[in-house]
């Protein structure tokens, strides 16, 4: 419970600094190939040029359903792509604050919820539940 009220905050933290301008918008594909393939590679799997610099390798990213028994965690997920502290702070994975400053929509978490939030970073969560294995 208590994470994710911390997840809820944080995204309607978000919500509230957003949206200043209105850049286009763009999609999950796209943003995934500008500022994750460097890291998490072109097919998500973990293997892109800088992998290897890492400690703690990036994520395949295609079997995060897998990982979390079936279930695409999507709160989770944008909680870590936004940087929510809890779980990557000894990891290498970068915050993408401004990457996902974008104008709000309203998302409904499977608890049925409905959550402002920015739509690159929804885009970006949709991609990734899109390359499930
Ligand atoms: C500079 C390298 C780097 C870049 C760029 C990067 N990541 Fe990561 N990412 C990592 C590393 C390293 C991990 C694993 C360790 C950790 O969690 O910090 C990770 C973990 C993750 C996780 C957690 C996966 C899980 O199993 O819970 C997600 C989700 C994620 N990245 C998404 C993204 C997205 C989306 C982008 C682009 C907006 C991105 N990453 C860009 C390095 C990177």
């Amino acid at each position: 419970m208590f994470r994710s009220l911390a997840v809820f905050s944080l995204l309607t933290i978000t919500a509230c600094t957003a949206g200043m301008i209105d850049p286009p918008k763009k999609s999950g594909a796209q943003l995934f190939d500008k500022h994750c393939t460097s890291c998490h590679g072109r097919t998500a799997q973990g293997d892109g040029p800088r992998a290897s610099s890492f400690a703690i390798p990036p994520s395949n990213l295609t079997m995060i359903a897998q990982r979390n028994g079936g279930t695409f965690p999507t709160a989770d997920v944008m909680a870590q792509i936004n940087g929510y502290s809890g779980r990557h702070q000894m990891g290498g994975m970068p915050e993408f604050e401004e990457v996902i400053q974008s104008p709000i929509v309203e998302w409904t978490s499977p608890m049925g919820e409905v959550i402002p939030t920015p739509q690159a970073l929804l885009a970006l969560a949709t991609y990734l539940e899109s390359i499930q294995e």
